[in-house]
């Protein structure tokens, strides 16, 4: 279905209750040009610097994570509970040891800014390019943490392009 031009925030509270539930796509690619897709759920969103970011928490044994240290851009899909299997899938596999995009019948298709590709089966897209990027210092944690996800790095992504299928509001409902 085609998709149209949205701006960075218009469907953001869709975008988080599929996130709560079960989860979002978060698409890379190495400089092999393999794309890969995981599932994220530690990810937020606001103005930073006066522009539309999304933080993403990205741990550092992933194979996502080398694609993104590669290129410094990311896409975030948002996809209907119709896809839950398919999320649940992208989010315990590895695309270090196995082609994601083929095992999980979802279909890459090339974004309009960044290299990483958009999800076509998704009903919400975003674009993003890391305009900065640090990592979670476990002695900075607060206790009651106890260390949980000292592990990752935090990519600020620019929200550079924003899309979505006309009844992507409905769709998730
Ligand atoms: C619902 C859900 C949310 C997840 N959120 C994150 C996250 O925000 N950050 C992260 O590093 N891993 C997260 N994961 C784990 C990765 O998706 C998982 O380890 C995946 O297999 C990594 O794939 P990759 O090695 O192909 O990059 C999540 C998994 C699930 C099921």
């Amino acid at each position: 279905m085609k998709k149209n031009d949205i701006k960075p925030f218009d469907l953001w509270k869709e975008t988080m209750q599929r996130m709560g539930r079960d989860g979002l796509l978060l698409c890379t690619v190495g400089s092999d040009g393999k794309p890969n897709a995981m599932n994220v759920a530690w990810l937020t969103g606001g103005l930073i610097w006066g522009r539309p970011i999304i933080t993403v928490l990205v741990r550092t044994d992933r194979h996502s994570f080398n694609n993104i240290e590669q290129t410094n851009q990311f896409t975030v899909n948002v996809l209907t509970s119709e896809f839950a299997d398919a999320l649940l899938y992208l989010g315990t596999a590895s695309g270090a040891s196995e082609d994601k995009f083929a095992k999980s019948k979802l279909t890459p298709v090339p974004a309009q800014v960044v290299e990483p590709p958009l999800i076509a089966e998704a009903v919400v897209h975003y674009e993003c390019r890391v305009l900065h990027k640090n990592d979670v210092i476990a002695e900075n944690l607060t206790p009651d943490i106890n260390g949980f996800g000292a592990n990752h790095r935090v990519y600020f992504g620019e929200i550079v392009a924003a899309s979505a299928a006309p009844d992507a509001a409905k769709r998730l409902e």
